[in-house]
């Protein structure tokens, strides 16, 4: 059984230089949370003829269109440990999943721990991270399902790098959940399933006049954020979370066909967040992922401070309060746990 948990892109990763190889076309650095996160439980059963899957308590079959990723990606884990054995997949998101949340990072990365260890039976992490699996390792096969999965393999602050070539790809843990403490508030301004996967989306992104530009800029702008990292320097580090949500945004809104994920409360709640703190000092900055709903960022010193706020203006939504995490865990237990969500279990 893994936990894995979700992860904010600081410097997002969209659009993708190879499509099998998961090649992103940019370096990417997030922050990976604690709270919100993925368990997984893989239960082999020689009974059975394919795998069966639960998601968040739905029974999902192969061919299903929300499962068909799992079941992908299932049958490529099952090829690269060359395992005959057949699963029972049990998976629940402490959050609501596919909007914008990162469901697919922390899922994708459970599944690739849970369903790795089963069938190696191998029940420590460490001892997974390290071996290959052909030329794999398992970031990679966490890569391969979803690509924002890989960095949800470390804990902290977490940079992946896209490397000379696909097979030359690192992540690399920048800083530790100590270093920093950040805090994470997601306002759920629509918690519906996004009509357009991010998957679709990174195809798209190479349409835009917006994105050459882009990937000719960001070198500059991941050393501002590496920097404000380092220094602890959260205004300097406020700045870049705007620009680079907003510059992705814009990249998606202006891609061929567009995308524009935001509700009209997206753009209601900017405008409230940067009102707040140019007349106010509220000391929090916005970012946001494929999907309508905001990150609000802000150092845990000031979370009660912004959290309030938060819940005074917006208080017809859901705010998800969470905090920098040190990455995933594995466990072995000889039974499926009723709730394997249940915080006394990890
Ligand atoms: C906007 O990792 O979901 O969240 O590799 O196709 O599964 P696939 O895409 P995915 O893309 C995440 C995009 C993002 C930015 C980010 O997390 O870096």
């Amino acid at each position: 059984m893994a936990r894995a948990p979700s992860n904010i892109a600081f410097i997002k990763y969209w659009g993708k230089s190879e499509l099998s190889s998961q090649w992103p076309a940019n370096d990417s650095i997030s922050m990976t949370l604690d709270h919100l996160a993925t368990v997984t439980c893989a239960t082999p059963d020689p009974t059975l003829a394919d795998h069966t899957l639960q998601l968040n308590q739905v029974d999902h079959k192969r061919g299903d269109k929300i499962a068909s990723k799992v079941f992908q990606h299932l049958d490529r884990l099952s090829a690269a440990m060359a395992s005959e054995t057949k699963f029972h997949i049990r998976s629940a998101n402490s959050f609501p999943s596919a909007c914008g949340i990162a469901s697919s990072a922390s899922g994708m990365a459970a599944l690739t721990i849970a369903s790795t260890a089963a069938m190696l039976a191998e029940g420590d992490l460490e001892k997974l991270r390290q071996r290959k699996f052909g030329s794999f390792t398992l970031n990679d096969l966490a890569r391969l399902g979803s690509g924002s999965a890989t960095r949800s393999l470390l804990g902290g602050f977490v940079q992946w790098q896209k490397g000379p070539s696909a097979t030359e790809q690192t992540v690399s843990q920048l800083f530790s959940a100590e270093y920093w403490p950040l805090a994470d508030m997601v306002v759920v301004l629509d918690q519906n399933e996004k009509k357009i996967s991010s998957s679709e989306g990174h195809q798209q992104a190479w349409q835009s006049p917006l994105f050459l530009p882009r990937l000719a800029a960001l070198p500059e702008r991941a050393e501002l954020v590496q920097f404000a990292l380092k220094n602890r320097d959260f205004s300097l580090l406020g700045q870049q979370l705007e620009a680079e949500a907003l510059e992705m945004h814009a990249v998606m809104m202006t891609s061929e066909p567009p995308i524009t994920y935001w509700v009209e409360e997206t753009s209601q709640f900017l405008t409230w967040l940067r009102k707040e703190r140019v007349l106010n000092g509220l000391p929090a900055y916005f970012t946001i992922d494929a999907g309508p709903n905001i990150h609000v960022i802000c150092e845990q010193k000031d979370r009660a401070q912004v959290q309030e706020k938060l819940k005074n203006h917006w208080q017809n939504y859901r705010i998800l309060v969470d905090t920098v995490g040190s990455g995933p865990k594995l466990k072995v237990l000889g039974f499926v746990p009723d709730d394997p969500l249940a915080p006394d279990l990890w």
